[in-house]
């Protein structure tokens, strides 16, 4: 058989980490280990019924069967401003600033082709969400990373970028209830990045996969409700997280209309519009009850209390998450992230993520999903305190 080379595109894309950590938790369960796998975002809960059920009907209808409208249908787009205006009071026009999106990843890596020339600059949190990478190799954009340290609450400190960085960036990623880290982002922090916006022409993107999941009666702020944010900058909202429909491939991005343009002049290139059957459970999910988001945003901050409170009833200083459905854990002394996930997989048949795997400022802390239940987190608790490290 020949073997083709690739494209030079494609050989500089970065290597996808999380492949090698399911083929490393793979050999385990292989093995017969009972792993608790806290190393991945999966959502855990199925979606809700209401929303599957407009799927099942939709699904039966012709009209459905043909091409959808490229660029998506209008009610969608309506649905997004509707659940905008409803949510965090931000008014949206859905003719010109939503784009309809196969989940928040594909819009994510889109934009980067959509806005940049090769070599421009883009300025990305470190540590962040590893697909952000994806999108800076596509368009072979130079990338400057903004540091998020605990110190200052895992927000990015402008004054510390480099001048000649912030002079020249085309393009800002934020993402906020973080992921990895579970911080979420203040008023002050918001409005001190309009500003920088404004100043320097830097287009924001707001990635706000985990919107809908804030602990301790604090709901995450939209980026858009920031004033003047929508003249510097869009958000990209998932139904993946907030409606458990990660399979589903459906999200949209909202906010300044020439960003918008842009993400659907690519699309139109890239693909026709999403099933329609998808469109219609996508709208039922923003328009509908919404019970199902403050039951799961409970059930994720009982997670979050069993885990944070089993470790540090053992004696292991944590912070709690904000918000996201993620724990970030620095790790004991003397150890690197990659070291201690080893050590809990082997030793205590625990996967987590080291923190290596989001960016260099990662190094020195592991991340946990709370993706499985209190139970489930209790006994890895058990776990881990029966560990030799932690009974020095
Ligand atoms: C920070 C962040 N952004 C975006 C996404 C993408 O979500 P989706 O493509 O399912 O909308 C994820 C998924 O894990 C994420 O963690």
């Amino acid at each position: 058989m020949k073997q083709f080379p690739t494209s030079q595109v494609l050989n500089n894309l970065p290597k996808q980490f999380f492949a090698s950590l399911v083929k490393k938790v793979g050999e385990y369960i292989e093995a017969g280990y009972d792993v608790i796998n806290l190393g991945q975002g999966n959502p855990d809960q199925a979606t809700p019924q209401h929303i599957v059920k407009k799927m099942q009907e939709a699904a039966a209808d012709p009209v459905n069967h043909k091409y959808s409208p490229f660029q998506g249908h209008r009610y969608l787009k309506q649905a997004a401003a509707d659940f905008y205006q409803r949510e965090y009071g931000v008014s949206i026009n859905p003719d010109n600033e939503v784009a309809v999106l196969f989940g928040g990843k594909a819009g994510l890596v889109e934009i980067p082709q959509c806005l940049l020339n090769p070599g421009d600059t883009m300025l990305v949190p470190d540590p962040g969400y590893p697909d952000y990478l994806s999108g800076v190799a596509l368009a072979k954009a130079e990338m400057v990373t903004m540091t998020l340290s605990e110190t200052n609450h895992f927000l990015p400190n402008y004054s510390e970028l480099p001048s000649e960085a912030i002079e020249k960036a085309k393009l800002m990623f934020l993402n906020y209830p973080n992921n990895p880290t579970g911080a979420t982002a203040t008023k002050e922090f918001f409005e001190e990045t309009v500003r920088i916006a404004n100043q320097h022409d830097i287009c924001v993107v707001h990635d706000f996969a985990y919107g809908a999941i804030g602990f301790d009666g604090e709901k995450p702020l939209s980026f858009l409700q920031i004033d003047g944010a929508k003249e510097v900058g869009i958000e990209i909202y998932t139904l993946s997280k907030t409606y458990n429909m990660a399979g589903w491939r459906v999200g949209f991005a909202v906010g300044n209309s020439s960003v918008i343009s842009a993400i659907e002049l690519i699309q139109d290139h890239l693909y026709c519009s999403i099933f329609g059957g998808i469109q219609e459970a996508a709208r039922e999910a923003l328009t509908g009850p919404q019970d199902c988001v403050a039951d799961l945003n409970n059930l994720y901050e009982k997670r979050r209390n069993v885990l944070i409170d089993g470790l540090r009833s053992m004696g292991w200083d944590v912070t709690a998450p904000k918000g996201s459905f993620f724990a970030w854990l620095k790790v004991p002394a003397g150890l690197t992230s990659t070291e201690f996930a080893d050590i809990l997989l082997e030793q205590a048949h625990i996967a987590v993520a080291p923190g290596i795997a989001f960016g260099e400022q990662g190094e020195g802390y592991v991340r946990v999903g709370l993706l499985t239940s209190e139970e489930r987190l209790g006994e890895a608790v058990r776990r881990i305190s029966e560990l030799e490290i932690f009974k020095k």
